[in-house]
């Protein structure tokens, strides 16, 4: 059976590059007759011309089927979602049949069908004649349609398998989607060539017509002979392209040429001669409701979505995209790591017993896809690198792949992360290293090889991160510290965040599904969910806080003046604003030199009447209209706060003889039970949070709940009054354990509202880190809108946050919420200094920290947040739940890769921390 056997195809004609060519062409994409089985095993008459298709359905190409009501979708990371057993099959394998009916133009004779992508294995029938098959899901494959066209109506018949051999090579982490899912068409181009564009100015090529670029005066360039010519090189800030057009007998093949070279020297990556540091993403091809039928819109937009982000590097985890998207990435700069369609990660539970990687059987198969993937791609210059695969073990296939690749395109480094001993490779790349292991590496003192010479090999290799960072829920954390090291170390070449886009599939109960929402028997839940974007590709707080680390432009303050560094080449001005406790007292404009580095005279700034605590922004915005943005496009910004301003101690520790007016409380136990008029719950120590993904994946969750922090009790020892003070002292503690938390309540009234004064003293041995130290409590459900002055407007966490810039700033209750597919911990907001919450009946109510705050404000339990599985679960509850945080652990990236950083991390110790209550 062709479909579980290695050959990877049969009829089909040799790879050639992506092209626009004037010759005619068809395309066939629309509206097809669609049929699915669930066996592979069938009958072939519904290939003849004749065969009646007029009970089937309608069925869109390019489409997946699971996504059209045949069948569903199913998501597993690692594993095989069928037996082991290369390179058979499990009898149940969705088939889809299809038919198209096209008819040909007058004239036309001879041409090509050209499949974009079709997963995972089809065959083809040109009225009743079969072509051949093919595989590789995400590579192009083309079939003689010459011999069989007819005149006027023509029958294209293809048959494609959702469970192949082809599918052992294609474990990629994500939704297993079959169906033709990009284009289709019937071309008379036959044209290919190889353009070799350097940045000295040397261009060649190879390929049977010739090459004119007239912007360069290059008229008639025969294939073999090298010229020199005076261009601009390409580069992902400045990407310039020329015109060029390429003649044969047949077609006229217009494309566009970039000079650039990428040389490692010194175990430096260079792009131009110049250092190359990746400010990368890993994107797979996804949209909620196309899957892998990624619309030509949506690849624009994310295009403009990573330039507008400071992404300058893209990683096509894991198969070449859309051939539209490269010459977007052409177009618009952005360095490209180009990756084969192959990985065979589900080997690695068997203890890679039987990997393809490493079996000769599979060569031809691992070789066609190298090929073809290189084939199509090689005029890019965004394609810096060659990706010979991802997680598919190590082997002697990897050798034939890069042997071939090397021989061919000598011009590009070629990439592989799952072979540590980069015997094959140009570059040292790793997933998910630890802050200290890649300053290890920067710094050339990485454990060694066994093998010496394989070693030396490696250590005079630059560095990447594949992936880092993993973006999935709340985080990621560490963005900041691996940026540093990244520009610390020469042999450190950036890295790609895993991963862009959350692929939650639209659904209409959970609103975005995952892992097992389609009933899927094994699966790896919502792993699939772990972008940098939401499914609808609105940007995340983590790409917010990317856009922030990858800034081209820097500020670093000092007294009286600002140094202003820039790395990208476009005319940027700085407006400046001078606030006032968040409000804005002073604006202007900052004269900065064009050079790449300029120390300036910060402005003289106004006497402020009421100062309050000053803060100076300095901002980098577009001077002009770029393709990618428009002007006044923020780029950069750095702040310095320039006066402390009157900041009232917010606990006087109580007055002899005050009341607590506006406070009322329990006498027996100190609970407070109305706060102006309010009705109020709490505020009484909180711990706990509902965990993140990190937390979910990493085990700390586990952790937590085995000590039991997520149902602490809470005692109360004693309720006195004395000198105006309510003093309650308490014990927090989890059951089943002798650890505990002495809290200390002093209610007073501090003049103007009440104050409320916290001393914490843990007892026992604390081993873990914990969720949260602060006080919870709720307001009625009528409280709408907040506005504070603290770090904003976005969320922030110990280690993220970085794009929270102190001011004043407001947002309704369901503004604060950050929509995490998977629900947990969001929407803090820190180093509140003051808050105001409003709405509905009664007063409003003003909180003042001392020190800050985090504060987080919803209208849903921490119980019902942990406890929910997608967003839709989450409903207006009675009450509006209030977090005042004196501190929170960090969120880390453990979910995959290393956790909280120790300085991020929240230790128990003892803490005094105090807030002040107005009713406003
Ligand atoms: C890596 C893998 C990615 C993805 C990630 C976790 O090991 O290469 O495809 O699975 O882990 O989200």
């Amino acid at each position: 059976m062709y479909f579980a056997d290695f050959p990877p195809g049969a009829g089909r004609l040799e790879p050639r590059a992506a092209l626009r060519s004037d010759a005619p062409s068809l395309d066939l994409t629309g509206d097809w007759r669609f049929r699915l089985s669930s066996v592979a095993d069938l009958p072939d008459d519904f290939a003849a011309p004749s065969f009646d298709d007029s009970a089937w359905d309608v069925l869109a190409v390019p489409s997946h089927w699971p996504l059209h009501g045949h069948g569903a979708p199913a998501y597993t990371n690692v594993v095989y979602p069928f037996p082991v057993d290369p390179p058979r099959v499990p009898d149940e394998n969705p088939t889809g049949d299809y038919r198209c009916v096209f008819d040909l133009p007058e004239g036309w004779s001879g041409g090509r069908l050209r499949f974009e992508g079709v997963d995972s294995t089809f065959k083809v029938w040109l009225n009743g004649h079969e072509l051949g098959f093919s595989t590789g899901s995400r590579l192009p494959a083309e079939f003689d349609a010459g011999p069989y066209l007819v005149e006027g109506a023509n029958v294209l018949a293809v048959r494609v398998h959702q469970w192949s051999a082809a599918s052992y090579l294609e474990d990629q982490d994500m939704w297993w989607l079959p169906g033709i899912f990009r284009e289709v068409e019937l071309t008379r181009s036959s044209a290919d060539l190889f353009v070799r564009a350097a940045a000295d100015g040397t261009l060649s090529f190879e390929g049977e017509g010739l090459l004119s670029i007239p912007e360069l005066g290059v008229a008639d360039l025969a294939p073999g002979t090298e010229v020199q010519v005076a261009a601009e090189p390409w580069s992902a800030e400045h990407p310039r392209l020329y015109e060029a057009s390429f003649v044969t007998a047949e077609e006229t093949v217009r494309l566009r040429v970039g000079f650039r070279t990428i040389t490692v020297e010194d175990g430096v990556l260079r792009a131009n001669g110049v250092p190359l540091v990746f400010k990368g993403v890993n994107r797979h091809e996804f949209h909620p409701d196309h899957g892998r039928a990624v619309p030509y819109e949506t690849m624009v937009e994310d295009v403009l979505l990573m330039k507008r982000h400071n992404v300058n590097a893209v990683r096509t985890s894991h198969y070449p995209p859309h051939p539209a998207f490269l010459d977007l990435c052409d177009e618009y700069g952005l360095w490209v790591v180009d990756e084969c369609d192959l990985e065979t990660h589900g080997f690695g539970q068997t203890a890679w017993r039987g990997n393809p990687t490493d079996d000769p059987r599979w060569t031809q198969a691992l070789l066609d896809r190298m090929r073809r993937m290189v084939e199509r791609d090689k005029n890019h210059p965004s394609v810096v690198m060659w990706s010979l695969g991802n997680e598919a073990g190590v082997g002697s296939n990897l050798k034939v792949m890069a042997d071939w690749t090397r021989e061919r395109d000598p011009s590009r480094p070629i990439h592989y992360e799952g072979d540590l001993s980069c015997a094959n490779v140009d570059v040292y790349s790793r997933m998910y290293a630890s802050h200290a292991e890649v300053e290890a590496i920067g710094r050339g003192e990485e454990d060694p090889l066994d093998d010496p010479e394989l070693d030396a090999r490696r250590r005079a290799m630059p560095f990447v991160q594949c992936e880092y960072a993993h973006a999935m829920g709340n985080g990621p954390g560490g963005l900041a510290e691996y940026q540093e090291l990244f520009e610390t170390y020469p042999r450190l070449a950036g890295g790609f965040i895993w991963e862009w886009i959350d692929h939650g599939l639209t659904h209409q109960e959970y609103g975005y599904a995952y892992g097992g929402d389609f009933g899927e028997p094994l699966h790896d839940a919502n792993f699939v969910v772990d972008g940098l974007v939401f499914p609808d590709r609105t940007p995340s707080p983590g790409l917010l806080d990317l856009k922030k680390v990858f800034e081209p432009v820097r500020f670093a303050f000092d007294e009286g003046t600002v140094t202003v560094t820039r790395a990208v080449p476009y005319p940027l001005s700085f407006p400046w604003a001078l606030t006032a406790d968040g409000t804005v007292v002073a604006e202007g404009v900052l004269e900065v030199p064009e050079s790449p580095g300029a120390e300036v005279k910060l402005p003289t700034l106004p006497e402020v009447a009421e100062p309050g605590e000053l803060w100076l922004t300095v901002r980098a915005v577009l001077a002009a209209d770029l393709p990618w943005a428009e002007a006044g496009h923020e780029v950069a910004w750095g702040q310095t706060k320039v006066g402390e301003g009157r900041r009232e101690p917010v606990v006087t520790r109580g007055r002899a003889g005050a009341d607590l007016a506006g406070a009322t409380f329990d006498s027996r136990t100190g609970r407070l039970t109305g706060l102006f008029g309010l009705d109020v719950e709490g505020p009484r120590l909180e711990l706990w949070r509902a965990p993140v993904d990190n937390e979910r994946f990493g085990g700390l969750e586990w952790n937590w709940r085995t000590l039991g922090l997520h149902r602490l009790t809470h005692r109360i020892d004693s309720v006195s009054r004395e000198d105006g003070v309510l003093t309650v002292r308490s014990r927090v503690a989890p059951a089943a354990t002798d650890l505990g938390m002495s809290v200390t309540y002093r209610w007073s009234d501090v003049g103007e509202g009440i104050g409320l004064d916290v001393h914490v003293v843990p007892e026992g041995e604390w081993t873990l880190p914990l969720p949260r130290l602060g006080l919870s409590m709720t307001l009625p459900a009528s409280f709408e809108e907040v506005v504070w002055f603290g770090r904003g407007p976005g969320e922030a966490y110990p280690d993220t946050g970085m794009a929270a810039a102190v001011g004043g700033w407001g947002a309704s209750i369901e503004e604060l919420q950050t929509p995490y597919v998977y629900p947990q911990e969001n929407g803090q907001r820190a180093d509140v200094r003051w808050a105001r919450l409003t709405g509905g009946e009664g007063p409003g109510l003003r909180i003042e920290g001392e020190p800050v705050f985090g504060l987080t404000v919803r209208r849903w339990s921490t119980e019902e947040l942990a406890a929910a599985g997608h967003l839709t679960d989450l409903r207006k509850g009675e009450r509006v739940h209030v977090h005042l945080d004196h501190a929170q652990h960090g969120v880390g990236t453990a979910a995959c890769g290393p956790g909280v950083l120790p300085r991020y991390e929240l230790r128990a110790g003892e803490a005094r921390f105090a807030f002040r209550f107005t009713a406003v």
